[in-house]
């Protein structure tokens, strides 16, 4: 049986539907109403047997009760929450859990210091010292389905407003990864002894610059919506006061600045280790066109 926290993730949801479609017996932790009716509906929808186990990982004693008699894991929590991967560690150490792919991101590769890359390194460090069998996975941005943060925010704003806005040149490189390409590269590691103790980049085909990105968006999308460039400082400065407005806003000036990195990495590991390769953008954002209803 694999156990599984994060199950109720946007990965998640594909990671557990392709366990089960594979026929393996998974255990899934909730650590609440929502997350089990969540399970619940995936369990009806996939007509197979999906274990679930209440718990928490702000406490390592509420997850004993599940993790007792497991000896694989995947953890997709992140990584950012470091006492949470502490308390998975300890009570895996507890319950003899042997393996475990963990889920972290290329955020912990940025050339720039930031505090989630900091937070990031600091559980990876922590998994590489605990003595399990450990696989980490460093996806980069995550798309594909309803449930997408990224694009899917994208597509259903280009659609009600006509236009979309790029902060800085729109020359910085993108990589977004399908969903399904990281579900299958879970998959993939869970028992090849090839990727035991080993971290991977995971992601899409090839790197793009920004710009060339929402041209393959316009294109598949059947929709000539409007580009409107503006620079970093004036974005930070216009993001700054829409916070202050709009005080739950998705945006900070942070981000903002992120967005003038290059973000393009090799999967040339995860290709030699376990036959990682990935669909190209244009081919993963016609299927979340179609996949979503756009
Ligand atoms: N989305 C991306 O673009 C992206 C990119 C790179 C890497 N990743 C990595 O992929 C993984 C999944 O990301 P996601 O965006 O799909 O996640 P998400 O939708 O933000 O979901 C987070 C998951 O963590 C669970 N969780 C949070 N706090 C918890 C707690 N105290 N106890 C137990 N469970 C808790 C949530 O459970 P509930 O359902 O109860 O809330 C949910 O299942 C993460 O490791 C993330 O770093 C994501």
């Amino acid at each position: 049986m694999i156990y599984l926290a994060g199950g109720t993730s946007f990965l998640g949801k594909r990671v557990v539907e392709k366990l089960l479609s594979s026929g393996k017996d998974i255990k899934c932790l909730f650590r609440s109403e929502a997350a089990k009716h969540k399970l619940v509906l995936l369990r009806e929808k996939n007509k197979e047997k999906l274990d679930m186990a209440g718990g928490n990982l702000y406490s390592a004693d509420s997850l004993i009760y599940g993790l007792k008699g497991i000896d694989m894991a995947i953890y997709m929590v992140r990584l950012e929450y470091v006492d949470f991967v502490k308390n998975f560690l300890d009570a895996a150490g507890k319950c003899g859990l042997k393996r475990v792919v963990f889920i972290s991101s290329t955020t912990a590769l940025l050339p720039t210091e930031n505090k989630f890359k900091k937070l990031k390194l600091e559980a990876e460090d922590l998994i590489k010292r605990s003595g399990l069998i450990y696989t980490i996975l460093r996806p980069t941005m995550i798309y594909g389905g309803c449930g997408d943060n990224n694009f899917y925010k994208m597509l259903n704003f280009i659609k009600n407003k006509g236009f979309f806005v790029i902060f800085g040149s729109g020359k910085n490189l993108i990589q977004p990864v399908h969903v399904d390409d990281v579900a299958g590269a879970i998959l993939s590691v869970l028992d090849n002894p090839a990727a035991f103790n080993k971290t991977y980049e995971i992601c899409g085909e090839g790197a793009l610059e920004y710009d060339e990105m929402l041209k393959i968006v316009r294109k598949k999308l059947k929709r000539n919506f409007r580009i409107i460039k503006l620079p970093i400082g004036a974005s930070k400065f216009a993001v700054n006061i829409y916070k202050k407005i709009v005080k739950k806003s998705d945006f900070n000036s942070d981000q903002i600045e992120r967005m003038k990195i290059d973000k393009a990495y090799s999967y040339s590991e995860a290709q030699k280790d376990f036959g990682f390769n990935p669909i190209a953008f244009e081919d993963g954002i016609e299927k979340e066109i179609r996949e979503a209803g756009f």
